[in-house]
Order: structure tokens, then C-alpha cells, then sequence
């Protein structure tokens, strides 16, 4: 299961990178704005400089809702770097625009899906990556996991080569159920990566290795 970091805070994404583990990054407009980046000019200069941090797909979103502003924009992103994947959202011209990209070789990140029908519709549109939002489906009472685990079987089924991103993830459960289900890449928060590293019994037991080695060692 490939990593990737959530955010547009380049900190962050710079430790996430430090730890080696990470494979690529998701933004969205709310995280940019979230980090005060507003203004094409400085939009495009922030997504320039995550994608000389990191070597993997990064995500940039579309502003545009109507087909042609969405492949205009969305080419104009392409051409930024290799490693940018368009994400788009899953609205009607923004399907038809997912099939526009994938005939040019345009990596695309099919965004706001929450229901396995839309995650077909974008995979038969060939989309890269559909993301299916796990938090949000949960704030609504619906059980996001559920979400992931039918879509990974239903592109079973078929072969579908779109790849499932599991989005909107808050924590480390939802990170080790999506591995559980099979996602094939899983977005979230910095502090859910390191979140992983934490055991009590690990800084119990550490702990008791170096107390015991400094005893003998005395
Ligand atoms: C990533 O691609 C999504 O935009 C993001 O995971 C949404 O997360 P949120 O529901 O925590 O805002």
C-alpha cells in the first residue's frame, strides 16, 4: 500500500518524506488555503516546490466545474511537472474531462466520491486514482470503510486498473483497515504516518533494554 501525505504544509511533508516512507502527496483547495497559499501565481509556485521535495504523484485540484475550464486548467497542471495527476471532481464534465485526460496520458485523481457507483463510473472513465472519502462518509453515520472495502472488490472483479486511494482518513485504524481491505494507496494527516510508530509496550520495553544495558555496563 503506497503512502501519501495529505496536506500542502511543506514541513510536514518534508518529515514525512525524511521518514522514507513516503510515496506521494494529495492537496486540495482547502488545504492550500488552510496554509494561507492563495493566487494562481503562488498556487502554482507552492505545487512546483512539493514536487522537488517529493518523487512521487502529487495531486493538484481543479478549480473549474465546467469541461473546458477543466481540461484547460487541468492540462495547464500537467504541464507543471511529470508527476502531477489532475484531481478532478466526480460532476458530470468532470467524468467526461477524466476520459479527455486519460486518452492525452493525463494522470488523473478522481476526488469527492462516495458511493461505489461513482467509483465505477470514474473507473470506467480511466481514472488513475479514485478517492473515496472514509472521515466524511463517518461523520454522516455511514461506515466509510465499507466504501473502500466495495470498491477494491467490485475493480476485482473487472481488472479496473484505477487505483484506490482512500481519502479523508483521521486515524491510525482507518490507515491499518484500508491495508486490511487492500487499498492500494492511502492519503492522510502527518500525524497519522507517525501515529504508526507508537506502542507503549515499544517505549516500555526500550526503556528496560537501555536501563538493563547501563546496569551491565557500569
Ligand atoms: C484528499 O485527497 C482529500 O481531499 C482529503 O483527504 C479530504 O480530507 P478531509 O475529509 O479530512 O477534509
Amino acid at each position: 500500500m503506497k503512502f501519501f501525505i495529505d496536506t500542502a504544509n511543506l514541513d510536514e511533508i518534508k518529515e514525512a518524506h525524511d521518514l522514507g516512507v513516503l510515496d506521494g502527496v494529495t492537496t486540495n483547495p482547502s488545504l492550500m488555503a488552510k496554509e494561507g497559499i492563495t493566487g494562481h501565481d503562488n498556487i502554482i509556485a507552492h505545487y512546483k516546490k512539493i514536487c522537488e521535495i517529493v518523487d512521487g504523484d502529487i495531486s493538484a485540484e481543479v478549480i473549474a466545474t465546467d469541461y473546458e475550464g477543466i481540461i484547460r486548467e487541468g492540462e495547464f497542471l500537467a504541464e507543471l511537472h511529470p508527476n502531477i495527476v489532475v484531481k478532478v471532481p466526480m460532476i458530470r464534465d468532470g467524468v467526461k474531462a477524466i476520459r479527455y485526460f486519460s486518452e492525452k496520458g493525463i494522470k488523473t485523481n478522481c476526488t469527492l466520491v462516495f458511493s461505489a457507483g461513482q467509483a465505477i463510473l470514474a473507473a470506467k472513465a480511466g481514472a488513475t486514482y479514485v478517492s473515496p472519502f472514509i472521515g466524511r462518509l463517518d461523520d454522516v453515520s455511514t461506515e466509510g470503510m465499507q466504501l473502500i472495502d466495495q470498491i477494491v472488490h467490485i475493480y476485482g472483479n473487472y481488472g479496473y486498473q484505477t487505483q484506490v486511494l482512500a481519502a479523508s482518513v483521521r486515524h491510525v485504524i482507518h490507515l491499518v483497515q484500508c491495508a486490511e481491505v487492500g487499498a492500494d494507496v492511502v492519503t492522510c494527516p502527518l500525524n497519522v504516518i507517525t501515529g504508526l510508530l507508537k506502542h507503549p509496550l515499544t517505549d516500555i520495553g526500550l526503556e528496560k533494554f537501555l536501563s538493563d544495558h547501563a546496569k551491565g555496563n557500569k
